[in-house]
């Protein structure tokens, strides 16, 4: 078997980040290095005990978890508890952490990490907020070249956008950040709402994970039950989009994905649509193709991927 592919999780836990962590600490083809929590979906001091919560649930104690930063580079932190209720984490009820925090700042982390592999060696999953990412990069551009990939959940273009008519939540919050990271030249591959809004929780597949009968298994589905009730309200679906698994789900199966490679541009003067991602999709712009944008996926393939995955822990 080949080495285990080398990340880091960048995550503002969130039912959807939690269910990603625990596919990615599943997956032996994986190695995860650190977790860095950031603000997003709820206020940093939930998201790394949020982040701290599922990698007990995982039976993973001595994962590395980081707090980053606090609020976005410029803007005011917009945070989402109507989608993912007060603690973030709502759904299942998990025990406060034991394992520690990291002491480090989660952007140190970044970039010691990059500085200390080779070239190419790490992955960076970012599936909240760019805060942290862009923070590293501007503090110190030189571990742009040795950045092995960007695989980040973000963005949306035929889709819309979630948070506003044309923007979604992870760009949104830090606009300016996901600027920094979208023009860094460092390999990027997006996984927009045109993707995720295809990864639906139906309730068939949210009783494929209970029926696990494990109690990760039993709380991802106590989590979804929670997460997936008010997308289903607001676009009347079967169940809600399953946003960030599809990053881990990607460095695990790329063939289940399908894109191309596109200009993505981020709106960061106009308040009409700040954050909105422009996909030049038919490229009728000269600007430098700096994403592969995923569009198709597919979704039972990446249900049963993830079901499992997690009937593992
Ligand atoms: O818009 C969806 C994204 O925003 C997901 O990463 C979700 O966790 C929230 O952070
Ligand atoms: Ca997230």
């Amino acid at each position: 078997m080949t080495a285990a592919r080398k990340i880091i999780i960048d995550t503002d836990p969130g039912q959807d980040d939690a269910l990603a962590i625990l596919l990615a600490l599943a997956s032996p083809e994986l190695e995860v290095l650190g977790i860095t929590a950031v603000a997003g979906n709820v206020p940093l001091a939930l998201t790394e005990k949020n982040a701290r919560k599922v990698c007990e649930l995982a039976g993973r104690p001595g994962t590395k978890v980081f707090a980053g930063a606090a609020r976005p580079l410029l803007r005011d932190l917009v945070t989402a508890e109507e989608v993912h209720g007060r603690t973030g984490l709502d759904g299942p009820d998990l025990p406060e952490p034991q394992m520690p925090l990291q002491d480090r700042h989660a952007v140190d982390f970044i970039i010691e990490t990059l500085l200390a592999h080779e070239s190419g060696e790490v992955t960076l999953c970012p599936l909240g907020p760019l805060t942290n990412i862009a923070l590293a990069i501007a503090r110190e551009p030189r571990i742009v070249p040795r950045i092995g990939e960007i695989v980040l959940m973000g963005g949306g273009f035929f889709e819309g956008g979630n948070v506003t008519p044309s923007a979604e939540f992870n760009i949104y919050v830090d606009p300016h950040a996901a600027d920094i990271v979208l023009r860094s030249g460092a390999p990027i591959v997006m996984m927009p709402l045109d993707v995720t809004h295809k990864a639906l929780t139906t309730r068939k597949r949210v009783a494929a994970l209970r029926d696990l009968g494990t109690k990760v298994g039993i709380a991802a589905a106590e989590m979804l039950d929670f997460f997936e009730r008010f997308d289903e309200q607001k676009y009347g679906t079967d169940g809600g989009p399953l946003h960030d698994p599809c990053v881990i789900a990607y460095l695990l199966k790329p063939e289940l994905f399908a894109g191309r490679l596109c200009n993505v541009a981020v709106e960061t003067g106009s308040e009409l649509t700040m954050g909105m991602t422009v996909v030049d999709w038919w490229r009728v712009t000269d600007r430098p193709q700096n994403a592969l944008v995923m569009r198709d996926i597919d979704h039972d393939g990446f249900f049963a991927l993830l079901t499992e995955r997690l009937a593992r822990l």
